[in-house]
């Protein structure tokens, strides 16, 4: 008998959910019985994941949605307060990682890494956690980035802004534990979505995405599947001890 991952119904906003990680997660916080905001920017691609997961029995929402601009945010939590319910778990995963060398990225670059992947966190947490304190209950996972970890060639911004995800991620755990909200940070490495895929075409990864497979520990691609279970795990009920954590997904690439 399992059990399930949670005890009421419970309302899950995804970013970046049209593709990829965000995809797979919408996909699992859904069969775990979530209703689920899918959020993108493209909304094609949100509408194909909510789709997706209607078909599969599950129920979903899409919903247009630039993570760089609060109005957005918060047109778009207000519609899923309205059609779903007071969400309770948010998944900040939206993320932008272009690769630049550091004395060529421009103020704009760098402003536009930390709009999406830094301010665009920070601003959902702040518009959406004051329905999980009505609800005496959250759960947040910020997808971070094992190159926060590591670095990354050609990464700074990109390091910078998801390094920083982890410390919001940190002080949000120590302000909000007592209402019962959970803040962690997932940050992966290496999972084959279209976005790897386009690292690899621009010949960023130093050579093609199989090539790593020998110097992974586990032996194969991450998959956005495997950031999908580790998610939902500290979006449950009985994760409620675990916060302010980082999980490295990463098949063994890094270990610290
Ligand atoms: N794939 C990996 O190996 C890997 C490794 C480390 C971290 N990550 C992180 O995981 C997250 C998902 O990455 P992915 O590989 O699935 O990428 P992806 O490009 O396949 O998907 C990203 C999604 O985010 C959406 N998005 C981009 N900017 C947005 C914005 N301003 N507002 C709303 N939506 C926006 C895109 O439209 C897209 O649907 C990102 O934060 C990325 O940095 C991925």
């Amino acid at each position: 008998m399992t059990t399930p991952a949670w005890s009421q119904p419970r309302v899950a906003i995804v970013t970046g959910g049209g593709s990829g990680i965000g995809a797979s997660i919408s996909r699992r916080l859904a069969a775990d019985g979530a209703a689920v905001a899918v959020f993108d920017r493209i909304g094609e691609s949100a509408t194909a994941t909510a789709a997706a997961i209607e078909a599969a029995g599950g129920h979903a929402l899409a919903v247009t949605c630039d993570v760089a601009d609060r109005t957005s945010i918060a047109a778009g939590v207000q519609k899923t307060a309205d059609m779903l319910g007071p969400p309770t778990i948010l998944v900040n995963n939206a993320g932008i990682a272009p690769f630049e060398r550091f004395l060529e990225i421009s103020p704009e670059s760098f402003e536009r890494v930390m709009a999406v992947n830094l301010r665009g966190t920070f601003e959902c947490c702040q518009v959406v956690i004051p329905h999980m304190i009505d609800q005496g209950w959250g759960r947040i996972v910020n997808i971070s980035s094992s190159s926060a970890q590591t670095g990354n060639f050609g990464q700074t911004h990109y390091s910078a802004s998801k390094a920083a995800v982890i410390g919001l991620t940190k002080s949000l755990a120590r302000e909000f534990g007592r209402k019962g909200i959970t803040v962690n940070a997932i940050p992966p490495s290496f999972i084959e979505t279209p976005s790897l895929h386009q690292a690899a075409q621009g010949g960023h990864l130093g050579g093609g995405i199989d090539d790593h497979i020998p110097t992974t520990p586990v032996r194969r691609v991450g998959q956005p599947d495997d950031i999908a279970a580790a998610c939902a795990y500290l979006c449950r009920d009985d994760a409620s001890f675990v916060t302010g954590q980082v999980l490295g997904v990463n098949g063994g690439r890094v270990i610290i």
